[in-house]
């Protein structure tokens, strides 16, 4: 069976991204620092603990399991963290990546797939946007995406890397049989910090921004299940295999709702009320993204299956009561 080098892997999409390559036949070996992710969430396969920054440790990990492909994940992922300590994630998100490329072409290792995000594109310039859509990031977040992207292109260039970057849009919901699920901390997205005010593990939601360019002013996004984007990184090795060229693919659900939306169907689902006030503090994002994901569903022959809006919050509701997680 071939192995893939998952960084991240134990962290909220890698442990989902190791389920999936399991269950198609891969051996998913996690690295990852468990700066945020748990040892719990390594289920389906062998255990490299290293850090990006650390070529002895990528050495190691590539010299002991000889990984046919990588699947980069790893990275610092709060938007507003990387608005107050750009440092931090230009180091960890570029130049990390850049020590895993240059890990990669030393161990001869030709296949990447790399976790990039819709925030690198530029202020919606038409909806529902496909890949093309103009690129300039509004945060460092996004400009890490962004950067990392242009190296792939020139390592493919200058190394023969094949490459694979997809676009998640809002990854959202836990593993449909409650083994894995979303446990970031700090919790910064929407639907679990719901899930805690409707448990009472909040008094209170705050809503980020509510002076957005939208109908109700509250950022609209495309949610997707994070167990329709791990499936998609088993499509993208198999794409790889066959397509030598770099390329991106946008993971959305094509559908996009208002945090305020949001609100109103977790209230639903959970059958709690979610008190809710608006917070003063905004921060640089765009008013709506929404995927066009044509191209993913023709090339990748990618469907998302688990994405709908109700199943999303079940699922993440289902993760949140169940007495596996708060044994962790
Ligand atoms: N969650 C989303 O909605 C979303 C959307 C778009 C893109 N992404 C991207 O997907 C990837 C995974 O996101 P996530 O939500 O699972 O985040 P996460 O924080 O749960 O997982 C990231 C993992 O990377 C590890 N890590 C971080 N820096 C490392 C380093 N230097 N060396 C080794 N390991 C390191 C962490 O310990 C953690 O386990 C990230 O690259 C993120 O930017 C996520």
């Amino acid at each position: 069976m071939s192995k893939i080098l998952v960084t991240g892997g134990a962290g909220y999409i890698g442990s989902h991204v190791c389920k999936a390559l399991k269950m198609a036949g891969f051996i998913p070996v996690t690295f990852d620092n468990l700066s945020h992710g748990h040892e719990w969430a390594i289920r389906w396969g062998p255990f490299f603990y290293g850090d990006l920054q650390n070529s002895e440790d990528l050495d190691k990990a590539f010299l002991e399991y000889r990984p046919e492909a990588v699947i980069h994940l790893a990275g610092s992922i709060n938007l507003r963290e990387s608005i107050e300590n750009p440092y931090k994630h230009y180091f960890n998100n570029v130049i990390g990546s850049l020590s895993l490329l240059k890990a990669m072409v030393k161990h001869e290792v030709h296949s990447l797939v790399f976790s990039s995000s819709a925030a690198v594109y530029a202020l919606p310039q038409y909806l529902p946007m496909d890949e093309k859509h103009p690129k300039d990031p509004v945060n460092p977040y996004g400009k890490t995406k962004w950067m990392t992207e242009q190296l792939l292109e020139d390592f493919h260039l200058a190394h023969g890397l094949n490459t694979l970057s997809l676009r998640y849009f809002n990854a959202a919901g836990a593993d449909p049989e409650g083994e894995i699920g979303e446990a970031h901390i700090p919790e910064t997205h929407l639907i679990p910090r719901l899930i805690f005010t409707a448990q009472g593990k909040e008094e209170v939601f705050t809503i980020y921004n509510d002076t957005l360019d939208t109908e109700d002013g509250t950022a609209i996004r495309d949610y997707i299940h994070v167990t329709d984007i791990a499936e998609a990184h088993v499509s993208a090795l198999h794409w790889l295999k066959k397509n030598k060229k770099p390329e991106a693919f946008n993971l959305g659900a094509g559908k996009g709702y208002s945090v305020l939306e949001i609100i109103e169907k977790t209230r639903e689902i959970t059958g709690c009320p979610i008190e809710v006030v608006v917070g003063n503090r905004k921060i640089a994002e765009l008013p709506t993204l929404v995927a066009d994901t044509t191209k993913a569903q023709n090339e990748l022959l990618w469907t998302p299956k688990y994405s709908d809006l109700a199943q999303i919050i079940e699922t993440a509701w289902n993760w949140h009561l169940s007495p596996t997680l708060a044994k962790k």
